[in-house]
């Protein structure tokens, strides 16, 4: 059986004895609200861990005052479940060196037991903060998201202590905090990065996609289709920025465009947020791709 611990302390206990016969341990964090896209990562430290952890903790320090904290989905019964199965499907699977051995999922209290700084941009407390990487991009219009996200995963590092950890494609700035995160604070843990996970139409698999109605959810899939068609051009051969970056922009415009024809009432409101090709170490942006070390297309839209 799965073991749910919530506290440090049960961690450690657990730990320690995986440490002296060298098994391997894989976290996958997360916030819970599972989907496909949190199994694609269980499933792929399953196949090099003997020892997969879970954490499920919706951490307050990386949402903003005026973010979706209070209604972000808590679906803790199904969660369970939905683990218990995969692990039955891990366990029939020879290819696999572990299993799902245990879920974290601590309270706010053992996360920050010297009480919860707050959510405020000023708020005084410890954290790990890694600039200007977390200034650019998302965090552009989310200034405490990156410090809550480095500081959270520091503590479930520190805690749980994994060999590997595993981080979705999804969101690529993470990943990128993540690996500058672990170089610069020499932690002794490897990052692997799973592929996005998306719906048939293309809309990238997530907790929030909930929170979409039918007319919102159709305009969000113009997020695939505008990196596709940059990816595309860099697949071609193009290594300017304005040659990759440009049709991706017309299709952002085509959408404004089409919604501002439509009647108010049926308007979705669309504004591009960044359209971006940056560094895959910094996230600053760049004009030239390297093809040595590549570049990371991203782009959000505020919808
Ligand atoms: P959460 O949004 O729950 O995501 C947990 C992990 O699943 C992240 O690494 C995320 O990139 C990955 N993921 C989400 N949707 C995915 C998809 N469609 N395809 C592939 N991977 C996907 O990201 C967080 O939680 C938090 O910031 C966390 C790292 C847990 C720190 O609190």
């Amino acid at each position: 059986p799965i073991r749910i611990l919530r506290t440090v302390d049960a961690v450690r206990k657990w730990r320690k004895p995986q440490y002296l016969d060298h098994r391997i341990v894989g976290l996958v964090p997360t916030m819970g609200a599972l989907h496909e896209g949190h199994l694609s990562l269980i499933r792929a430290a399953a196949r090099e861990s003997h020892h997969v952890v879970i954490s499920t903790y919706v951490n307050p320090a990386q949402f903003g005052i005026k973010e979706d904290l209070a209604s972000y989905p808590v679906t803790w019964e199904s969660d369970c479940k939905i683990l218990a199965e995969l692990d039955r499907e891990l366990a029939d699977d020879g290819g696999n060196l572990g299993r799902i051995s245990a879920v974290f999922a601590p309270t706010t209290p053992e996360m920050y037991p010297s009480g919860f700084p707050g959510q405020e941009v000023d708020s005084k407390g410890s954290f790990v903060v890694l600039t200007p990487i977390s200034d650019l991009l998302e965090g552009g219009t989310r200034p405490t998201f990156f410090r809550g996200v480095a500081t959270v995963c520091m503590k479930l590092f520190n805690i749980v202590q994994p060999e590997k950890v595993y981080f979705g494609q999804k969101d690529v700035q993470q990943t990128v905090v993540i690996r500058k995160m672990i170089k610069d604070f020499m932690l002794p843990t490897e990052v692997v990065v799973g592929p996005t996970v998306r719906e048939s139409d293309g809309l990238a698999l997530s907790s929030r996609n909930v929170y979409l109605g039918q007319r919102r959810r159709r305009v969000a899939t113009v997020l695939h289709h505008a990196l596709k068609t940059a990816e595309s051009k860099y697949l071609e051969g193009a290594l300017d920025r304005e040659t990759i970056l440009k049709a991706a922009n017309a299709i952002a415009s085509d959408t404004l465009n089409e919604q501002l024809a439509l009647t108010p009432e049926k308007r979705v409101k669309f504004e591009v947020d960044y359209i971006s090709l940056a560094d895959p170490f910094t996230m600053e942006e760049i004009t030239e791709v390297d093809p040595k070390i590549g570049g990371i297309l991203s782009c959000a839209f505020k919808m």
